[in-house]
């Protein structure tokens, strides 16, 4: 059976003194979560900083990008060989962020994800529609190509280490939350997409939610059936807020 991962995008938040604030009141609490996976992502500056602080632990570490390629000129651009030099096991692709407002093609997110494997992280990959695309019934068409676009590069084996997190956009960072049945809908769909070319890839992939969750809402959507925990923003620069939405997963 597949289990829960709740991570944790810092995004471009923080300072070295919030930081190491923040990560030691998660790794104070930590003990208190029994099986659900827990990962945090911070800025890539701050990450051997909290690599220190996790040490060995439970808690797992993640990047918010990769580098598409695995090094050489590429200015600006972080490889995965250097992410795991630093501990990280998760390196976010695709999200939303990335691909409205700095351009990212799914093609480029396709490259990143395999990037990651190739490196051994394992790739969260963000797919999510508009708010406009939702309201003109494209919710599936957006996601089912931002999917392709990966399934063409690397099979559907690509999946098999691998998490998709399901970011709509009109959700992140705006307080307005799926409803659990809105967001199981195309959880669902995401899987029986995969499950199409592999069922047993796809029953065992963590597909996560992500978009405005918090310690209220976390328990009703991770009770629905294909929904396997959450990508958490600004509630996961909380660490008492972040470590209810992980005992909500557990
Ligand atoms: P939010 O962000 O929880 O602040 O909505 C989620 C995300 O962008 O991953």
């Amino acid at each position: 059976m597949r289990g829960k991962l709740v991570a944790g995008n810092w995004k471009m938040n923080g300072s070295l003194a919030s930081v190491r604030e923040l990560i030691d009141g998660i790794n104070r609490g930590m003990d208190t979560i029994q099986s659900a996976g827990v990962a945090v992502c911070p800025p890539a500056v701050y990450i051997p900083e909290v690599a220190a602080r996790i040490g060995g632990g439970r808690l797992a570490l993640g990047a918010q990008n990769i580098g598409d390629q695995d090094g050489g000129a590429f200015t600006g651009e972080i490889a995965g060989s250097m992410l795991r030099d630093f501990g990280c096991r998760y390196a976010v692709v695709g999200h939303s962020e990335r691909r409205s407002i700095y351009a990212e093609s799914d093609q480029l997110v396709a490259r990143r994800f395999a990037a990651a494997r190739r490196a051994g992280l394992v790739p969260i990959l963000c797919v999510g529609e508009l708010l406009e695309e939702r309201e003109q019934g494209f919710t599936e068409a957006v996601v089912g190509r931002q999917l392709d676009a990966v399934i063409e590069l690397e099979g559907i084996a690509g999946f098999a280490d691998a998490v998709v997190a399901y970011e709509p956009v009109w959700a992140i960072g705006t307080g307005r939350t799926a409803s659990p049945d809105q967001a199981q809908e195309v959880h669902a769909f995401i899987r029986r997409k995969l499950a199409d070319m592999d069922a047993g890839i796809a029953d065992r992939l963590i597909i996560q939610y992500g978009g405005s969750v918090k310690g209220a809402n976390a328990a009703e959507l991770f009770s629905m059936q294909d929904i396997d925990g959450g990508l958490i923003g600004g509630a996961s620069l909380d660490a008492g807020e972040f470590l209810a939405i992980c005992k909500a997963a557990d």
